[in-house]
């Protein structure tokens, strides 16, 4: 078997619909079903089902051979896993985003709420902007709207939850999508099911 470890919420239905499409007996994991890892006899594939910020760890560590995660994972996590392909699901992009009224006072540090740190200093840093990270776990656009911080650096998909918060961008970080990724062991030993997947999952514009 190829342990395959998949994102659970909003990524984990489109990487479903990816799978099957592809020809993969992936389950829908929907409401009431609590099943968290899922063999697929045909395939030779068992699906397993994680936070999305868990895949990566789950695939460096040889838990799972390969795994699908998002780009803005990879940049923050910097995990020892080789990027197979971009899967052209789960696009969007990582933004900073700020009330309208937002200006920036340079005399003293900018105060940004993310749940990627790593990822912001990196910006921030080209910058040469002083910043002071508050490291959230979600609900991030809450931060500037009650005064907890000046901007966000968090990702717009629709761009719905902005919206409804009243802030805006300010500047793109950078694009994001999923990306099918694999565990170095793994790419030798079990090489021709790992590409057998990535060759059926790849994006028609991934050039990797
Ligand atoms: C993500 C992100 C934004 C939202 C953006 O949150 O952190 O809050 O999605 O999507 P939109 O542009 O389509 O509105 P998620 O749903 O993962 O929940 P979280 O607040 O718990 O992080």
């Amino acid at each position: 078997m190829l342990n395959l470890a998949l994102p659970k919420g909003r990524l984990g239905d489109k990487v479903t619909s990816l799978l099957r499409d592809a020809g993969y007996d992936c389950p829908v994991i929907g409401s009431g079903d609590r099943r968290l890892t899922v063999d697929d006899e045909k395939n030779g594939v068992r699906y397993i089902w994680v936070k999305p910020s868990d895949v990566a760890i789950y695939v460096e560590r040889g838990a799972a051979d390969a795994g699908v995660v998002g780009k803005d994972v990879i940049l923050e996590q910097s995990p020892d896993v080789y990027e197979l392909c971009d899967l052209g699901i789960g696009r969007c992009r990582m933004a900073v985003a700020a009330p309208a009224d937002f200006y920036d006072d340079v005399s003293r540090k900018l105060r940004v709420a993310t749940k990627y740190p790593h990822i912001a200093r990196e910006y921030y840093a080209g910058l040469g902007r002083e910043i002071d990270i508050i490291k959230l776990s979600g609900s991030i656009e809450t931060a500037p709207v009650i005064g907890m911080s000046d901007v966000i650096v968090d990702i717009v998909e629709t761009g719905q939850t902005l919206k409804e918060n009243n802030l805006h961008v300010i500047d793109t970080v950078v694009s994001i999508s999923a990306r099918l990724v694999a565990n170095r062991a793994s790419c030798k030993f079990q090489k021709d099911d790992i590409m057998r997947i990535a060759n059926a999952v790849r994006a028609e514009d991934d050039h990797k």
